[in-house]
């Protein structure tokens, strides 16, 4: 299964191929922000931990007031590309699946992490990463019995004492449930969001009459029973995926309808040929890379140059995101290309954030084997092919007479045979019967062959919205100075800041309250999440919006009441521009959608 390991920050240093990419940081020197970053985000409302009163569960968090309205932010950037510009339509599948999707999927045999226990803590310790930490190459290959003897002289990752004699053996990640009464039914909370698309497959053909390529895509929770997750947002048990499944004809792979869009799109590639050879990327265009055979083909290239188009406009640094191949032996087993799109954090190193897969037939094939549900197009031809075609027809009468209750099998046996001058061999019941050339007639025709059926290739592009929202979150917070104090500020972009625009009245009297609330009023009507604010100096109101991200502040003051304008000020630089009232909700709306830059207006 597609489960490549978040490299921790002091192993990924190891790695000869992170050290190169590290070389290109442009922000050096810059500190571990996670500390402060996970303060404001408790302190404000965007992260907490779960069910804290009783003790938060690893892998869990909530998402507060702040953190729920920038993940749907988030998503809906995500809608924008995917369903808006690609026209790839939402479903939305049960989290809880029965058995049989997920035996014919393969998780119930193989989605699992190789697991020890510390015989000295008890922790249990994924056993890769023990491994990896002990120096121990290919740990993900090995059987768990040799993994077992390997992993004796290294430390607990928990508690630092040498393992010695420990056992590693095959944890399924998988939440188990029983559907129904009287546990009658396994079902399991899904691993992937993706299931849900292939075994949809017959009726999603039918919405897009029957015509490849098409696409279907998912936002929703996905579930993974981590044994050790010590990560944060970055490995949760609960998680939001966002997946796209594009089902494509196998051979028309290098012909994306609008690869034109990203085929001049450039950016530092990380093949796994580099990673291999520990050279530096290759920065190319999405059409160079498909040329020289580095990306798969054109649907990947398209996703790949699209999915970076998409993380810079949720705030993303580009120099902070790289795209990594996956190596042959990282490859999932339904994979035949994979890359991921990696961002770079303070605390975890290089994370994983979105894989790009050519996922291939396997999905389709397999759901159409276990249940028995053809899984593929018809694919008609253009013209119809001519192909000569032999039909044996056999003397009914006579063959029927002679063999009674038989005749059905051997006239059966006989359409497949390859008959010589003599006649034909067939066998039925396991009895060899020789059929005289005189009871049959051999006739070769050419016949007209409309079409194909064919079992489409499937595209995947999977996002973890959590991981992009912790990315978010890391790269936004930074410190500055203001009014001689240190302001910390969340540089969000625009299009994924919780609350768009605040509005203050200077003071909360004379009208101006009146004014700023008329304001917030027409704002909220343009649908702009405005925040009004009367509480305190003007200058903590905009420290309390700065440190949340608001992007923009409208402030009233007593010109307001005369002149009929009102101050737009930007977070980013601490500007003010003064406006006519009524050109707020237009200004403020062209501002959050980035059609206007705030040194424009
Ligand atoms: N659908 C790919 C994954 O969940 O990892």
């Amino acid at each position: 299964m597609f489960r490549s390991p978040v490299i921790d920050p002091d192993r990924s240093i190891a790695q000869p191929s992170d050290w190169i990419y590290r070389r290109d940081i442009v922000r050096p020197g810059s500190k571990d922000v996670f500390e402060s970053v996970m303060d404001l985000a408790k302190r404000r409302g965007f992260i907490w931990p779960t069910s804290e009163c009783y003790g938060a569960v690893a892998g869990f968090i909530d998402y507060g007031p702040l953190g729920a309205m920038m993940k749907r932010r988030v998503e809906n950037v995500w809608r924008e590309f995917y369903v808006i510009q690609e026209g790839y339509y939402e479903i939305e599948c049960p989290t809880i699946a029965q058995e049989a999707v997920f035996i014919a999927s393969g998780h119930v045999a193989g989605f699992a992490d190789k697991m020890c226990q510390c015989p000295h803590c008890k922790e249990f310790l994924r056993a890769d990463h023990v491994a990896e930490a002990g120096g121990i190459k290919n740990a993900g290959t090995m059987k768990n019995e040799d993994l077992s003897l390997a992993l004796a002289p290294c430390k607990c990752l928990a508690c630092e004492e040498v393992l010695g004699k420990v056992e590693v053996f095959s944890f399924n990640l998988m939440f188990g449930t029983s559907i129904g009464p009287g546990s009658q039914r396994t079902g399991y909370l899904r691993p992937e969001t993706a299931q849900g698309m292939f075994v949809d497959f017959g009726r999603l053909l039918r919405f897009y009459r029957d015509k490849l390529p098409f696409g279907a895509v998912q936002i929703g929770k996905s579930y993974r029973n981590e044994i050790s997750p010590r990560q944060g947002m970055i490995r949760l048990r609960e998680f939001t995926q966002a997946e796209a499944e594009i089902f494509v004809h196998p051979n028309s792979k290098n012909c994306h309808p609008m690869f034109r869009r990203y085929a001049d799109y450039t950016m530092p590639l990380l093949t796994s040929d580099k990673q291999l050879a520990d050279e530096p990327t290759l920065t190319l265009s999405m059409q160079e890379a498909v040329e020289r055979g580095i990306i798969a083909n054109e649907y990947v290239a398209y996703y790949v140059a699209m999915t970076h188009a998409l993380l810079v406009k949720i705030g993303i640094r580009p120099e902070r995101l790289r795209f990594r191949q996956h190596l042959p032996d990282e490859l999932a087993h339904y994979a035949n290309d994979c890359w991921d799109a990696e961002i770079l954090s303070d605390r975890f190193g290089w994370v994983e954030t979105v894989g790009i897969a050519d996922r291939t037939d396997y999905d389709l094939n397999a759901h159409a084997k276990a249940s028995g549900t053809p899984m593929t197009v018809f694919i008609q031809y253009d013209e119809p092919e001519k192909v000569p075609r032999r039909r044996i027809i056999p003397n009914m009468g006579v063959l029927g007479k002679q063999y009674r209750n038989k005749a059905k099998a051997i006239f059966d046996a006989l359409a497949e045979s390859t008959p010589t001058p003599e006649g034909a061999d067939v066998v039925v019941d396991g009895e060899k019967i020789h059929i005289p050339k005189d009871l049959f007639e051999v006739r070769d025709e050419i016949v007209d062959v409309r079409g194909e059926e064919i079992v489409p290739h499937v595209i995947e592009p999977s996002y973890g919205i959590d991981r992009m929202c912790y990315a978010i979150l890391e790269q936004a917070y930074d410190e500055d100075e203001a009014d001689g104090e240190t302001r910390v500020v969340m540089r969000l972009s625009p299009k994924v800041a919780p609350v768009q625009v605040a509005v203050f009245p200077l003071m909360s009297r004379d009208g101006l309250d009146t004014m700023a609330r008329e304001i917030q009023e027409t704002l909220q009507k343009q649908n702009i999440l405005a925040e009004y604010d009367d509480s305190g100096a003007i200058g903590r109101r905009y420290r309390r919006q700065d440190e949340i991200g608001t992007p923009f502040a409208v402030t009233v003051d007593y010109d307001s009441l005369e002149m009929q304008t009102v101050t737009i000020r930007d977070r980013d630089s601490m500007k003010q521009v003064r406006v006519p009232v009524d050109r707020v909700p237009g200004t403020i709306r062209a501002l959050v959608d980035g059609k206007v830059k705030f040194g424009e207006i």
